[in-house]
């Protein structure tokens, strides 16, 4: 008994295995069937075959990996229009745009000069370690920079006028430049950002702030006034926060695209070279305008990078919140 109930399972399950079997190779034999008569259709009519390739159909092969059928990935092919019809003007305006834009309320305006002038009395503001920091990664930020504008915009600024020997040189050093700076980046950019990040919580006062453009403004009813500001202005907290996200991004990104063999999908490497190239222009822009506040606009203000000083008057009229608290609470420290 027990051996016939047996038998007729064992008949049952070789049954269903035959069953999936033959389903199995049934749906291989039809894929299959249907890749070669589409390779067959493509050799029979090419224009058939290559609207198929550009659609991002995906074809027979024994390569191994990604999408290894896939001959055009779409997505990818999209991206690169993107990059091409917005993401290099975009660059090109971030830093020819925002240079001129400077230049020109620079010439207007005039700089932002110390209403007291000088009062010879130095102030501590940043510590040695804090001044390293500073120039480490702005250096290297610097050269990323120049670097990344060689690789986006060099195809049109420097490779038609060039011979084909010297764009090769010129790109192939840009490229392992950037490649090798971006660790220096990241490394700094992540100490500022913990070290400093308690100087840049936005408070009320940085509201009033925005509404006479810091004080940097010579004419009408923004002449002469000192609004409030703590360690950081709003302005300067505003490009510290611009850094932490878009320094974020683009190093994140970054990473993405120069290492092949996280073999990632087109997809997501094509949305890193988006991403890439929207924080490169936002901090393009942005650093323009901080270099040329510390160096033009601000008199007095480019001291405190370099000796990690600042002149008591430049304190009390940039920075009086944080001249008052540290005053009152006796943290004060003068350069003797
Ligand atoms: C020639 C280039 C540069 C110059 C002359 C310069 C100058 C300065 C100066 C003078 C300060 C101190 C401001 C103060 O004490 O209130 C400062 C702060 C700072 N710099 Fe730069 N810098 C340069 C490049 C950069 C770059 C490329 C970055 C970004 C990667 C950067 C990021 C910062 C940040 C986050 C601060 C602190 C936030 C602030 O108070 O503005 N700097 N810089």
């Amino acid at each position: 008994m027990l051996n016939k109930q047996l038998n007729k399972s064992l008949r049952s399950l070789f049954a269903l295995l035959v069953l999936v079997m033959g389903l199995g190779f049934a749906t291989t034999t039809l894929a299959a069937d249907e890749q070669s008569s589409k390779q067959q259709a493509g050799k029979e009519n090419p224009a058939e075959l290559w609207r198929a390739v550009k659609a991002g159909d995906s074809g027979f092969t024994t390569a191994q990996g990604i999408e290894p059928g896939v001959l055009i990935n779409v997505a990818g092919n999209q991206g690169r229009i993107i990059r091409d019809d917005y993401i290099t003007p975009g660059v090109a305006l971030a830093l020819v745009g925002v240079f001129a834009a400077f230049l020109l309320f620079y010439f207007v305006n005039g700089p932002a000069k110390l209403a007291k002038g000088y009062s010879g009395k130095m102030v501590e503001r940043w510590s040695k370690a804090d001044i390293w920091l500073h120039w480490i990664m702005a250096v290297a930020c610097l050269t990323l920079m120049l670097t990344g504008l060689v690789i986006i915009l060099g195809k049109i600024a420097i490779q038609p006028y060039v011979s084909a020997g010297i764009w090769a040189g010129v790109i192939g050093f840009s490229k392992l430049v950037h490649d090798w700076t971006g660790p220096v980046f990241i490394v700094s950019w992540l100490l500022c950002i913990v070290k400093w990040m308690p100087l840049q919580t936005f408070k009320m006062y940085d509201l009033k702030w925005f509404l006479v453009v810091g004080g940097y403004i010579n004419f009408g009813p923004f002449k002469g006034k000192h609004p409030d500001s703590g360690f950081a202005n709003a302005g300067e907290k505003m490009w510290f926060w611009t850094l932490v996200f878009f320094g974020l991004f683009i190093s994140v990104s970054g990473i993405m695209l120069v290492l092949p063999g996280l073999d990632l999908p087109r997809e997501a490497s094509m949305a890193a070279l988006l991403i890439h190239g929207i924080s490169a222009a936002i901090l393009i822009a942005f650093t323009i305008v901080h270099i040329w506040m510390a160096t033009a606009l601000s008199e007095g203000g480019m001291e405190s990078m370099v000796s990690g000083y600042c002149d008591e008057n430049w304190a009390v009229q940039h920075h009086n919140v944080w001249f008052d608290e540290i005053k009152a609470n006796g943290s004060i420290k003068y350069q003797k």
